[in-house]
């Protein structure tokens, strides 16, 4: 596991885009995964500014994480539209080549291996530890399926939906889906993921913390804040 601790989330944000075009470099029909949430914006405002000054796009895919349960298509507060608006539309995915879950995500496992599977992985973590939608409880070894979602993760994310209701239900890739891309990268900025990047890091591999299902994997690169990896003397993972 590579960690890095960086001042602040434009610095985490420009090390991770950083390291997507990279992988572009080296593969130009680089399949990403994308994580949605405030975290990974820099990267993609980042990625985008890289595409206007001249960055090879064209042969990129992307596919999302999960998505909720029972929105209106083309709801703003999807992450369909969200992977539409930050990632897809400003590197200039086209639909052919952009997977977002879709229904109650039966196809999503097919579609993953009909793009050659994710070749880098980029997460963010929920505060009680979730990583995609996968709470508290999920099975390790769990692959894309329904979940219900935790009322943090209800309240954490209300704030994307104004007066709408959360949904209360939505579908996710499972841990062992993530743990099949080739490289993860997964992101944490602020103190309010300090404790979850603490268990996930330097806890035990438990459906507990299913983020701490990244210390399972091959090739992992770990970026955080200050803040994000500031937790008490003892247990803080950037010291
Ligand atoms: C949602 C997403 C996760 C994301 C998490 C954290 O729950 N399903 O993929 O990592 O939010 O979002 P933020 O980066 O806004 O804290």
């Amino acid at each position: 596991m590579d960690l890095s601790v960086l001042a602040d989330p434009e610095a985490v944000g420009e090390h991770a885009a950083s390291i997507v075009v990279a992988a572009l470099a080296a593969k130009p029909a680089l399949v990403l995964g994308v994580a949605t949430g405030a975290t990974p914006l820099p990267v993609y405002r980042r990625l985008a500014r890289a595409r206007r000054s001249g960055t090879d796009f064209s042969r990129l895919s992307v596919v999302a994480l999960d998505e909720y349960i029972g929105l209106r298509a083309g709801h703003p507060a999807s992450f369909a539209a969200y992977v539409r608006r930050e990632v897809a539309g400003p590197l200039g995915v086209p639909a052919e080549r952009l997977v977002v879950p879709e229904g109650r995500g039966e196809r999503l496992e097919e579609q993953i291996r009909a793009a050659g599977g994710v070749d880098l992985q980029l997460l963010g973590i929920g505060r009680n530890g979730h990583l995609a939608f996968n709470e508290p409880g999920s099975p390790l070894d769990s692959r894309t399926r329904v979940v219900s979602l935790s009322q943090t993760t209800r309240s954490d994310n209300a704030r994307s939906f104004g007066s709408e209701a959360v949904p209360t239900h939505a579908v996710t890739q499972g841990l062992s889906t993530i743990l099949e891309a080739r490289h993860l990268v997964l992101l944490a900025t602020g103190s309010a993921k300090a404790a979850a990047v603490a268990a996930a890091l330097t806890g035990p591999v438990t459906p507990d913390c299913p983020a701490s299902v990244v210390q399972m994997h091959a090739r992992v690169t770990v970026l955080v804040d200050e803040a994000a990896a500031a937790v008490d003397r003892d247990g803080a993972v950037g010291r």
